[in-house]
């Protein structure tokens, strides 16, 4: 797929860059340093100068909103197939939209819809990665993460960035034209969570129960006393006993 790109030294986020425009179908924002990185649930994503990416993609598609539920699981999914590609393998998934290895982040997802256009949607899908990110870095990153290049040294940003858009292309014309369920097998050979005990919050509320998978439209399977629970939002941790 050709792409519009724009790359930029500095911006607050790349997905805001793209809500404030409306962009062209497969804008491509790249930022070397993010002064108002977001992450999930409003929280921050610490995006130091020259060490990680930080990208957002503007997609235009005709799907219905209700079909979208999969989408930030078929882009991590590209994500781990072009790592599998650069022969960094390993890597895996946790629901919704982590990029993990051996319990460790090494990215994550955010995407966002930023109106509707006449018979279709705007989507912003904006990735985060740590490359080589310095363990000094001065903010304070809550969850415990790594870097791409402790699991293949030499790895350049540029690479991991080109053969992921590559596969995104092929992963986002498979999920419009043929659905999420088409990839339920791939997921389940990436899923973190998959036959483990997990605890899903929910607002107040906290649910214990086993990973399952996920269903057709991309929700968590929770698997409890009470029996199979789809779960839509909430934030999934292990539990380690
Ligand atoms: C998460 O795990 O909470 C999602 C993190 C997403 C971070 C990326 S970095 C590029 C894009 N711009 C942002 O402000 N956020 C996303």
């Amino acid at each position: 797929m050709a792409h519009d790109i724009d790359l930029r030294l500095v911006t607050d986020s790349t997905n805001e860059a793209l809500k404030g425009e409306g962009f062209a179908h497969n804008r491509l924002v790249i930022a070397e340093y993010q002064s108002a990185g977001r992450g999930r649930r409003g929280r921050r994503w610490v995006s130091p100068l020259a060490s990680n990416l930080y990208w957002s993609l503007g997609w235009k598609t005709q799907l219905p909103v209700q079909q979208l539920g999969g989408l930030s699981l078929v882009v991590g999914l590209a994500i781990v197939e072009a790592l599998r590609q650069l022969e960094v393998t390993g890597v895996e998934l946790k629901w919704p939209n982590d990029i993990r290895f051996q319990g460790r982040k090494l990215g994550g997802i955010l995407i966002e819809l930023s109106g509707d256009m006449v018979g279709g949607l705007q989507v912003i899908i904006g990735v985060g990665l740590n490359v080589h990110m310095s363990d000094r870095v001065t903010e304070t990153i809550e969850q415990d993460w790594m870097n791409l290049q402790e699991l293949k040294s030499g790895i350049s940003r540029q690479e991991v960035l080109v053969e992921i858009i590559r596969q995104l292309g092929v992963y986002l014309e498979q999920f419009e034209k043929q659905g999420f369920h088409t990839f339920l097998d791939e997921w389940q050979k990436v899923d973190e969570c998959y036959n483990q005990k997990v605890s899903i919050i929910q607002g107040d509320e906290t649910i214990n129960g086993c990973g399952a998978g996920v269903d057709e439209n991309g929700a968590f399977l929770l698997q409890t006393g009470k029996g199979m629970k789809p779960v839509y939002a909430g934030e999934v941790s292990l539990r380690l006993r």
